[in-house]
């Protein structure tokens, strides 16, 4: 996935669902690069959120722009697909959500979708080896699922780090982002420790002037 080196992805589980459309064009005009689509299913984490009609909706109020949807969800795969029906650009799920998780990464892939695996604080990084050619982005989870506004789980910079050297052994081009408590404090932890896509709910959209506070995190990468 050849884009920008830095891709900030804003998480609308913390927008206003009242007025959902708007807030999406709105941060993507703020300078938004993905916006990041968070599924619930009150099952596999204890929350409930949106479905592939809501990314269906979306497509059609006219946003053109990557939809990065992370399923938090068990069983994994028929939700994918309606997704991939329903417009989603990338999708990510959690492997123990999976019982075969390299046929749930082809199945998204088959259908021209880019996959992702995500991996919680406490998940051990071991099903990656056999998978990480495969994918297009590995999700590291700073916080455990489920919540926005959650703080940023420390020990998850180690797993970054390791995670940036697989990747790095693979020359292949797979993005590695981050998903919890960013903001400017630690948006820059994750960067140094070698994240390169940045997940921000509250940060963003708890502040009234988005195109400034996008830019402020922005500022903090160095
Ligand atoms: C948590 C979600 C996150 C969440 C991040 O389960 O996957 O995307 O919205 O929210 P903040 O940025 O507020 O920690
Ligand atoms: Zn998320």
């Amino acid at each position: 996935m050849s884009e920008s080196k830095y891709i900030i992805a804003p998480s609308i589980l913390s927008a206003n669902f009242a007025t959902l459309g708007e807030e999406v064009v709105n941060v993507l005009n703020a300078g938004a690069d993905w916006i990041h689509f968070d599924v619930m299913d009150n099952h596999y984490v204890p929350n409930l959120t949106i479905g592939p009609m809501v990314c269906k909706s979306l497509r059609d109020f006219g946003v053109k722009d990557f939809i990065d949807v992370h399923l938090m969800i068990d069983p994994v795969d028929e939700l994918a697909q309606s997704f991939i029906k329903a417009g989603a650009d990338l999708i990510s799920f959690h492997p123990e959500a999976s019982k075969h998780v390299h046929r749930s990464i082809h199945a998204i892939k088959d259908q021209d979708c880019k996959a992702g695996l995500v991996f919680n604080p406490a998940s051990s990084l071991d099903i990656l080896e056999n998978v990480i050619e495969d994918l297009d982005l590995v999700l590291i989870m700073s916080v455990n699922p489920g919540f926005g506004g959650q703080s940023f789980i420390h020990s998850s910079l180690d797993k970054i780090e390791k995670v940036r050297k697989m990747i790095d052994e693979t020359g292949k081009d797979i993005r590695l982002e981050v998903d919890g408590g960013i903001n400017n404090d630690t948006i820059n932890l994750a960067a140094k420790a070698g994240a390169d896509t940045f997940v921000a709910g509250s940060a963003i959209f708890n502040t009234d002037n988005y195109e400034q506070t996008i830019s402020t995190l922005r500022a903090q990468i160095t």
